[in-house]
């Protein structure tokens, strides 16, 4: 897509075009395309089109019925936050008093729609003249106009004196592939850093792989999962830090589990129930927080199975009832999983260096029984576990 053609999508050749395309979104791109261009449409505007539905229905998962009216690129898609974890933030940035957001790096608009949304006066820009031109559409497309400016701007050159709030999202992709150092995020690791001491209502969204170290002194760094999948890292700056660490699962029931990330965990023996905690708890350093909830103890002072006497319910951890523990030997669990005629076998892990793949292959599973091991260390020693789900393992 180019900004003319977006400029067209708001005419009315442009609608027609997109409901047009709308009704052709599942079909095979060659033929949707022919389609179009059958009704009269010029080759460029259908191809666009068509784009648009594709990338419109892909984006339900994280916008819900709003993608339907929205503008969408690729990168701009696989980058936004979605709109659950975006209209939290913005929740807790409007509870904590901010009524003018700056948003360096708006993409298509995520999080600058939900803070309008939270009745935050909002400044957008991004440096990409498309991507700030689908930002802007996709303001207008849900009538937010009056309450958001979007500008094509590098962030360095925006003027925050008028704002008391900051959020900044830095890309984090380079020719289509993820960078993991901050030193390459866009704009730099330096600017994004110091953003606080210019605004001290700062947010920062960060890669969920993004080091403790460069927490800044005296911010909350949250975790963020959706249904179990790790989503992404925010730090809280200045008077938005309420607590030094925050795991926050979203899902039918959202929770949140807090405290100072430098606890440890008491260890002792495996015990009849295995917490595997999700993966915002354990990014968080949360686990012996998390432990402490299910009286529960690790088998390794490294490793995040935390193990228990019964099967508490949890929404921060999936549980499983052990059967059996044994140290790890491959000839071993050949045999074993021949007794037991196991066909279909679910390989968890967590500090073994085993490839579940690689292993599977090599124990040539044969029968009709299933079963699940997880593959761990205890008092540093490898270890296999024999488990079985517990079905019940949310609050
Ligand atoms: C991760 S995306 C933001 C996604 C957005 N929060 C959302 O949910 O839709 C980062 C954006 O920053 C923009 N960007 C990168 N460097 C920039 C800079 N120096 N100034 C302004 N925008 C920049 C990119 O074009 C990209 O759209």
């Amino acid at each position: 897509m180019t900004p003319e053609l977006l400029v067209q999508f708001s005419t009315p050749a442009g609608v027609a075009a997109l409901d047009a395309a709308a009704e052709l979104a599942d079909a095979p791109p060659l033929t949707a395309a022919s389609a179009l261009r059958a009704r009269g449409l010029p080759p460029d505007l259908a191809a666009a089109a068509h784009t648009q539905a594709v990338l419109r229905l892909r984006a339900r998962a994280k916008f819900g019925p709003d993608a339907a009216v929205m503008f969408f690129t690729r990168p701009g898609l696989e980058q936004a936050t979605r709109s659950a974890v975006a209209g939290r933030r913005a929740l807790r940035l409007a509870e904590a008093g901010v009524t003018r957001l700056a948003d360096l790096g708006c993409g298509v608009g995520a999080d600058t729609l939900a803070a309008a949304r939270a009745g935050i006066s909002v400044h957008a820009v991004d440096a990409d003249p498309l991507t700030a031109a689908v930002a802007a559409a996709n303001v207008r497309a849900l009538g937010l106009d009056d309450l958001v400016t979007v500008a094509c701007a590098d962030a360095s050159a925006v003027d925050l004196s008028t704002v008391d709030g900051v959020f900044c999202d830095p890309a984090r992709r380079r020719g289509g592939s993820r960078v993991f150092d901050p030193r390459a995020y866009s704009p730099s690791w330096d600017f994004v850093a110091g953003l606080r001491d210019r605004v001290p209502r700062t947010v920062l969204k960060l890669a969920p792989g993004i080091a403790h170290t460069l927490i800044p002194a005296g911010a909350e760094a949250e975790w963020v999962s959706v249904d179990g999948d790790l989503v992404e890292a925010a730090f809280w700056c200045g008077p938005l830090a309420v607590v030094p660490r925050r795991a926050s699962l979203l899902g039918p029931d959202t929770q949140t589990l807090t405290g100072t990330g430098e606890r440890e965990a008491p260890v002792g023996p495996v015990r009849r129930y295995v917490y595997d905690p999700d993966p915002a708890v354990v990014r968080a350093h949360l686990v012996a927080e998390f432990a402490s909830t299910v009286d529960g103890t690790l088998a390794d002072s490294r490793i995040a199975y935390v193990y228990g006497d019964s099967a508490v319910p949890t929404g921060f951890a999936r549980c499983f009832e052990v059967e059996e523990a044994m140290p790890l030997s491959v000839k071993r669990l050949k045999a074993v999983l021949r007794e037991r005629g196991v066909g279909r076998l679910t390989i968890k892990k967590r500090g073994s260096a085993l490839d579940p793949d690689e292993l599977r292959r090599k124990l040539r599973l044969d029968g009709p029984a299933e079963a699940t091991i997880i593959l761990t260390r205890v008092d540093d020693a490898p270890t296999v576990l024999f488990a079985t789900p517990v079905i019940r393992s949310r609050a």
